[in-house]
């Protein structure tokens, strides 16, 4: 038992694993935009206010997704509590403010909890807030880009004995391609660790009708807009580029087939965008007008392909649950 001077000065440990490479990302935008299919990898939409803006957008009578997650915990969240390992090491994917995690830690009563996001700049500020609330728990925060997979670090892969609890909330496995997706997955599966108890919490937005799906990222208030424009200042400011928000308008559209959501940011008229790459060289992309910039996919699966896919993935025994209007499921599943 630690006394009341150690709780009090129980601190997180934090460890930063991914560094910004500004090189890297002008060369990565820089290939996108040349394509004759533009495209810019959905990351960029998270700038500062790329972020408060989807904070936002979780609150939009369209946005559905949060909604029906929180009110499927809100029901079964002791049904899932009784499925899930005991004094387990809680591993939060996208933790950011840590509020989904936190909200669970009374009925999953984790022994440790790892926050994981991009940067701890983005954690550190929730997590000792967190640690206060809770300082009998073992508090991790971990800067990782995790989109490639996930890898636990020697000193937190050594403290997580036990039962590893993933949890990958929010529907944001919906980023991935199926391909890319099954490679996730299974990395998640590899670093379960050995305990037979572990497995992954997952959120999933579900097939649905189209109407339903469009407004949800095409929202009356044109918050979805924003959010999507705004990538086009991110862009700016990481590029030296000249994007001018006003010849371009926010597309969302629902392909059946792929079973995804494309947002693109639509040239109202032909223009040139110039921008400066990775070596400062001047470059510039000739857009015609209705010609797009691809800025994010979100695959909607049905409660049987994802089943499949946790089973292609290596998982073993499974549950899941839905909401009432079937919009959104959570699935357990178990290492081994
Ligand atoms: C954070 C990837 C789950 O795909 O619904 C919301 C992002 N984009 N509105 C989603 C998003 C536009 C969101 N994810």
């Amino acid at each position: 038992m630690l006394d009341e001077a150690e709780k009090a000065g129980r601190q997180p440990r934090v460890i930063q694993v991914y560094r910004e490479d500004h090189a890297a990302l002008r060369r990565e935008l820089t290939q996108g935009l040349m394509q004759a299919q533009a495209h810019c990898s959905p990351k960029f939409l998270y700038d500062a206010l790329g972020s408060r803006l989807f904070e936002a957008i979780t609150e939009l009578p369209e946005y559905y997704p949060t909604r029906a997650e929180a009110a499927l915990f809100a029901a079964h969240g002791q049904e899932i509590a009784q499925a899930l390992p005991k004094g387990a090491t809680f591993l939060d994917l996208g933790a950011g403010n840590c509020n989904k995690a936190a909200a669970l830690f009374g009925q999953f009563e984790p022994a440790r909890y790892v926050a994981i996001d991009i940067s701890v700049r983005f954690l550190q500020d929730a997590l000792q807030c967190l640690q206060r609330q809770h300082p009998g728990m073992e508090m991790w925060g971990l800067g990782v880009d995790f989109s490639g997979g996930v890898v636990l670090p020697a000193p937190i892969e050594q403290a997580a004995a036990g039962p590893r609890l993933w949890f990958y909330p929010g529907s944001s496995i919906g980023n991935f391609t199926p391909d890319a997706a099954l490679d996730f997955l299974r990395s998640v599966r590899q670093a379960c660790g050995p305990d037979k108890g572990s497995g992954l919490l997952i959120g999933v937005d579900l097939v649905k009708d189209t109407p339903t799906l469009e407004a949800a990222y095409d929202d009356a208030l044109g918050v979805t807009a924003a959010f999507n424009l705004n990538l086009l200042l991110h862009l700016n400011r990481l590029l030296q580029a000249n994007f001018h928000l006003p010849e371009w308008r926010h597309r969302a559209h629902y392909d059946p087939v792929q079973q995804r959501i494309e947002m693109h940011l639509q040239a109202r008229d032909a223009l040139t965008v110039q921008w400066r790459d990775e070596s400062g060289q001047p470059r510039q992309r000739f857009m015609q007008a209705g010609q797009t910039l691809h800025t994010e996919n979100s695959y909607k699966w049905t409660v049987h392909g994802f089943s499949d896919l946790l089973q292609q993935a290596g998982f073993g025994s499974q549950r899941h649950w839905t909401d009432e209007a079937q919009a959104f499921a959570v699935f357990w599943a178990r290492a081994q």
